[in-house]
């Protein structure tokens, strides 16, 4: 078993030879991976690390937040709000694969604009095992990185042997709070692939306001113990429901709850009725676009966890 100590303090060790006085750069997402790395790099280099946190405007809602009130005075932490951007280029996308390399594109720019105002020679990454054995070994442990407006860094990964849990416990040791360590696997491109068809800021408001529901009635119950990921996704799917005595035609919402060990395979659990009752009226009852939530019951394979 890992020894936790050991690790943070041959990891800090390891960190500070690597990278010396040079700075070095991280996109921090506020996930677990990232987090964990800002931090040991942190107590590696200290002021020398920047992290960076690109809010792509498709979080969770209070997430961006909760990142910036977390790092804001632990780290040398800079906030970029690229959310109009992220929309302008994302506006009349339908093609679920075009839009996730649309947002990757983005990313990177806006990321590479801000790094090349630091002038660093390092950048640290929260690659963690399964990211490269799944990539059958591709990405090797020490290799450059080409950004490309050209900038050229060298890539260091202070988690790269270990596996989720690993990293779980490392987070604890270093104090960061249990909603972020324990928090369920959220996708980089957020809420936008929770969103069947083109990404409006109107849809955006719908799917934020629905996860909220989800995760607040998961976790009212702790069922969050028992699941790998709950969420709600937005279909494209408009229907015709009735409020008071006229009717009304909105959008179709589905829940989605699964168990997983890896996410390689998934299986929809047995699942309390009330509780998904109660999430459905708390969505149609304060989500006014909404007028029908349906069940996900699918298993992965064949379906996928995230819709699109
Ligand atoms: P799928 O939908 O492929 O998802 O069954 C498997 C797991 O990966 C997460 N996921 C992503 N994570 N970028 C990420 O960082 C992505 O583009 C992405 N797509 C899916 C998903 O939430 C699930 O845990």
């Amino acid at each position: 078993m890992l020894n936790l100590n050991d690790f943070i303090e041959n990891s800090i060790k390891n960190i500070k030879n690597e990278i010396g006085n040079d700075k070095a750069i991280i996109a921090l997402s506020g996930g677990i991976d990232s987090s964990v790395c800002s931090v040991l790099v942190k107590n590696a280099i200290g002021e020398n690390l920047t992290a960076i946190f690109v809010d792509h405007g498709f979080l969770r809602e209070g997430e961006a937040d909760e990142v910036i009130n977390l790092f804001k005075n632990r780290l040398n932490f800079k906030y970029i709000d690229a959310s109009e951007e992220f929309l302008k280029g994302l506006k009349g996308v339908i093609d679920p694969e075009k839009k996730r390399k649309i947002i990757g594109k983005i990313f990177i720019d806006v990321f590479e604009r801000e790094a090349e105002k630091i002038h660093s020679k390092f950048l640290v990454q929260g690659t963690i095992a399964p990211d490269w054995i799944e990539s059958e070994g591709k990405i090797k442990s020490h290799h450059n990185l080409s950004l490309p407006g050209g900038m050229v860094l060298k890539v260091v990964e202070p988690i790269r042997e270990l596996y989720k849990d690993e990293v779980r416990n490392i987070g604890r040791e270093l104090s960061l709070p249990d909603n972020l360590v324990n928090r369920q696997p959220f996708p980089g491109p957020g809420l936008a692939v929770r969103i069947i068809g083109e990404i409006t800021k109107e849809k955006l408001d719908i799917i934020s306001k629905a996860d909220y529901i989800v995760s607040e009635e998961v976790e009212k119950i702790g069922l969050n113990e028992d699941l790998w990921q709950y969420f709600a996704v937005l279909t494209d799917s408009k229907v015709t429901g009735v409020k008071g005595d006229q009717r009304d035609f909105g959008y179709l919402v589905v829940i989605r709850m699964v168990t997983s060990l890896d996410a390689m395979t998934a299986e929809v659990p047995d699942l309390p009725w009330n509780l998904i009752k109660a999430i459905s009226k708390k969505i149609t009852s304060e989500i006014s676009e909404v007028t029908h939530v349906s069940l996900s019951i699918s298993d992965k394979p064949p379906s996928t966890i995230e819709f699109a």
